[in-house]
């Protein structure tokens, strides 16, 4: 199968790419990619992204082999691609994967608009024009797998519903939620008026594999955890909410039996744990607990979070950041300003948060036992049976204990940490010596 895919330099869609490797037994995959903002090439950011693969070497010379990079600028016609290799593209592709998109919440709609709309609009119509060109030649009619999200549905206070080919989202919690909304309507209007074959995936929180605890990006409920590590989040809220987060190896195989499976070639999978949502009161209480009890920096003390209602909750990170920002005003340092911009982000993820959100997932998991090899999202969480049995060992551990390997992906630096802690208790130590003389 020929396969056309972007996202390759992301977090979710390299782990479908070494899925595909082992469903598919002659993968031919066209990658979309740009240079980075560092001036790295394609070819580089490519030879790295396969470097990082968890395949054996083998395998991933034949990634090499078998793969042609497309280098893309989303802004320009055809997606800047040379008009050649766009009619390669149309002459050769089977499958489309579109699993690019700008997942940042603290960015302006007119930003975000261009890699979350307008990309998905070029896509589709690279998709239509393939889909013309297979019809007029007798083949068999492409598919576009097109990865949405959960968090489109936006500030849903009810349970959130499985529409299809209907859509029917409330108030977007961010500009994230709102482009990739728009990018929704615009792909069920397609089917909508077209009959096309689209499969739309919507994934909720994507989070590390369940197998490895390992995972590329460390953010949403990754910050949250390194924050309370830190004791830099005091007080939280809302500890009944239950976050919906799924590990990458699922939805990448999810993803992946449906592309090379080829049975189920139009509607909506939401990727979701449902009901096995895990509580924010465990995922601090099994979290403080082994964070202490496995802390790599000695003498380090991590402060209990304290739970507070929600307008407290934001009542405080709002006079907190207009304290900040009084700061800056005051003082021009630079800090203040930083200070001011880690909040706007984190209240990016606040809705995430201390809203409620529940995704039914039934009607999806259905055609997932119909259509893959997989059943639930394994839960984050140990969970046990009414009689007080363990009955399911979540792989929470694993993704903590990946933070500590990894220092959260590098944002923490426990040597730095080791230094600050002992700095800190240095002059305690000489101010009670001095005392004693
Ligand atoms: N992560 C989650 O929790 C989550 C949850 C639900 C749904 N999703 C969806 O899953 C998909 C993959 O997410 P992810 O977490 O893998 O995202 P990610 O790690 O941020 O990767 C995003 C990918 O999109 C590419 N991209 C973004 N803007 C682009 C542009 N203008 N031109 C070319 N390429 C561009 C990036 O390329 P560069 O490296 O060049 O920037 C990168 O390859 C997205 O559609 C996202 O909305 C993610």
């Amino acid at each position: 199968m020929n396969y056309f895919v972007t996202g390759i330099t992301g977090t979710v869609v390299p782990v479908i790419v070494e899925d595909l490797m082992k469903k598919d037994n002659n993968p031919v995959f066209y990658f979309a990619i740009r240079k980075d903002a560092k001036g790295n090439d394609i070819e580089k950011r490519f030879a790295a992204v396969v470097d990082s693969l968890d395949l054996d070497h083998a395998a991933k010379q034949i990634v090499l082999k078998k793969s042609k990079l497309v280098e893309i600028d989303v802004e320009q016609e055809n997606l800047g691609i040379a008009p050649d290799l766009y009619a390669e593209l149309i002459a050769n592709t089977d499958k489309i994967l579109h699993g690019a998109a700008d997942v940042r919440f603290d960015q302006p709609y007119e930003k975000i608009r261009v890699p979350n709309v307008v990309f998905t609009e070029k896509i589709y119509a690279l998709f239509d024009k393939i889909k013309q060109q297979r019809a007029a030649t007798g083949k068999t009619a492409p598919t576009l797998y097109y990865i949405s999200t959960g968090y489109a549905y936006g500030d849903h206070r009810k349970p959130i519903p499985e529409e299809f080919p209907e859509f029917h989202p409330a108030a977007p919690d961010n500009t994230y939620a709102q482009t990739k909304a728009e990018a929704k309507f615009f792909i069920l209007d397609k089917i909508k008026q077209f009959n096309d074959q689209i499969v739309i995936f919507e994934p909720t929180i994507i989070g590390g594999s369940a197998r490895t605890g390992r995972t590329k990006t460390y953010n949403l409920h990754y910050v949250v955890m390194m924050l309370g590590y830190l004791g830099k989040l005091p007080f939280m809220t809302a500890e009944n909410n239950r976050l919906d987060i799924v590990p990458v190896d699922w939805v990448a195989a999810i993803i992946s039996d449906i592309m090379a499976g080829d049975a189920l070639h139009q509607g909506v999978l939401r990727l979701a744990a449902g009901e096995n949502g895990i509580p924010i009161k465990y995922l601090h209480d099994v979290g403080y607990d082994f964070y202490v009890a496995n802390d790599p920096v000695p003498g380090h003390v991590i402060p209990k979070i304290r739970f507070v209602p929600r307008w407290v909750f934001n009542f405080m990170v709002q006079a907190q950041k207009n304290f900040y920002r009084l700061m800056y005003f005051g003082t021009r340092n630079a800090r203040f300003r930083k200070l001011v911009k880690g909040i706007s982000l984190l209240e990016g993820y606040f809705p995430y948060i201390t809203r409620t959100k529940v995704f039914k997932n039934q009607k999806s998991m259905e055609l997932i036992k119909k259509y893959t090899n997989c059943t639930e999202a394994p839960t984050l969480q140990d969970v046990f049976d009414k009689n007080g049995h363990l009955v399911q060992k979540g792989y929470y551990r694993k993704i903590m204990a990946d933070t500590l390997e990894t220092g959260w992906g590098g944002l923490v630096d426990f040597e730095r940490l080791e230094k600050k802690t002992a700095g800190y208790k240095a002059p305690q130590a000489a101010t009670v010596s001095a005392l004693r003389k």
